[in-house]
């Protein structure tokens, strides 16, 4: 199959890309690099000894989305591309809500230009809000999100939904990731984050290398087994199999959800000391307050996901870390070295 991969040049991005290469597809990337570097592409290209299609550009771009279209016989849509910082979000609302829902709206127009009826998308485990219950399945409530960020991801659901409810022909599945880490075997390519890293594991990297002094460890009085945050952590590969399974696999249309998880959950200080591990030597931490909009725990039932797809998990928090920790020793200034 040809597969456009819009936002490819990112982090989940690469990776599928690597995975759809190694499945024997062809792909076709759209990204504008607000966060992302065309060195991940050459990157990808590297390690699968294929080559990627690669248009630089914004989805928001009607024009260049059907040229796109015309130029390449497109089969299905990954679509990745969207921004993604929580804390950024609530400053700037009007430009997510911009960026994640006026894009996915012009990427539908052209799909429905071409008859390209099949889209996977990038969605999150933050669609559930406040959990219900744990583990989180498929059914559980979902809305109550508590930030622009994760609210576009919570429309862009029901904008496939409706699409979908238009016109039968169409094939929506809609992944919601749990936190993805770590990065490829290879260590040519990862998470790349611009600044300082809001997310724990790439923060925990640079305290690693020396670069950021300690880990603050936000609130260690959560009702979890060590009162620190508890989420369910899922290798970047894993995640980026998924996706090839998700692809393959649904071959009837309709609407299709799955949480991509691992289903165990682990403590903030269990990653720090899994960490410890990869990268050989103890890290220093302090206990600070909790961070606000932060739950206590996160992690889902992946069932859904094995018995429909055939796909689940199986790498470790050692693997999610030991690759982590060998990313960033080969690219300590990320792609921009
Ligand atoms: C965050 C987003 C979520 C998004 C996901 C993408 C928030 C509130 N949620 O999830 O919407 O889909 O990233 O991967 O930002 N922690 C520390 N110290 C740190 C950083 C984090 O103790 O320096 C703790 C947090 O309190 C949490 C855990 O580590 O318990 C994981 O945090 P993080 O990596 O930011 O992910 P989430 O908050 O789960």
């Amino acid at each position: 199959m040809t597969i456009l991969v819009t936002g490819g040049a990112g982090y989940i991005g690469s990776h599928t890309n690597v995975e759809l290469l190694n499945a024997g597809h062809e792909v076709v990337v759209v990204d504008n690099f607000c966060n992302s570097s065309a060195e991940s592409v050459r990157r990808v290209q590297k390690i699968t000894g294929k080559s990627v299609k690669l248009y630089e550009g914004d989805l928001r771009d009607g024009a260049l989305l059907n040229k796109i279209f015309d130029e390449n016989k497109i089969d299905s849509v990954i679509h990745f591309a969207g921004l993604k910082a929580v804390g950024e979000s609530c400053a700037k609302p009007i430009e997510y809500y911009d960026n994640n829902l006026a894009g996915t709206l012009v990427l539908l127009d052209a799909m429905r230009a071409h008859g390209v009826k099949k889209i996977v998308f990038s969605s999150s485990a933050t669609v559930y809000g406040t959990p219900e219950k744990l583990p989180l399945d498929e059914n559980c409530t979902v809305g109550g999100t508590t930030n622009p960020y994760g609210t576009s991801k919570y429309f862009q659901e029901i904008m496939l939904r409706d699409v979908y409810a238009s016109d039968n022909e169409w094939t929506v599945v809609l992944l919601r990731y749990f936190n993805p880490v770590g990065a490829h075997e290879s260590g040519l390519i990862g998470e790349d984050p611009k600044g300082i890293p809001n997310n724990l594991t790439p923060y925990i990297a640079k305290v690693a290398i020396g670069e950021l002094k300690e880990v603050g460890v936000f609130g260690d009085d959560y009702d979890t087994p060590d009162g620190t945050g508890v989420r369910d952590y899922i290798h970047v590969v894993d995640l980026a199999k998924g996706h090839v399974a998700a692809i393959e696999k649904t071959n009837k249309s309709g609407v299709y959800t799955y949480n991509l998880g691992t289903g165990i959950g682990y403590s903030v200080l269990d990653v720090i000391h899994a960490f410890e591990k990869a990268c050989g030597h103890k890290l220093p931490y302090s206990v600070k307050p909790r961070r606000a909009g932060d739950i206590a725990a996160c992690y889902a039932d992946a069932s859904k996901a094995k018995n429909e797809l055939g796909w689940s998990a199986t790498l470790g928090i050692d693997e999610m870390c030991a690759s982590l920790w060998k990313w960033q020793t080969q690219n300590p200034k990320g792609y921009n070295a």
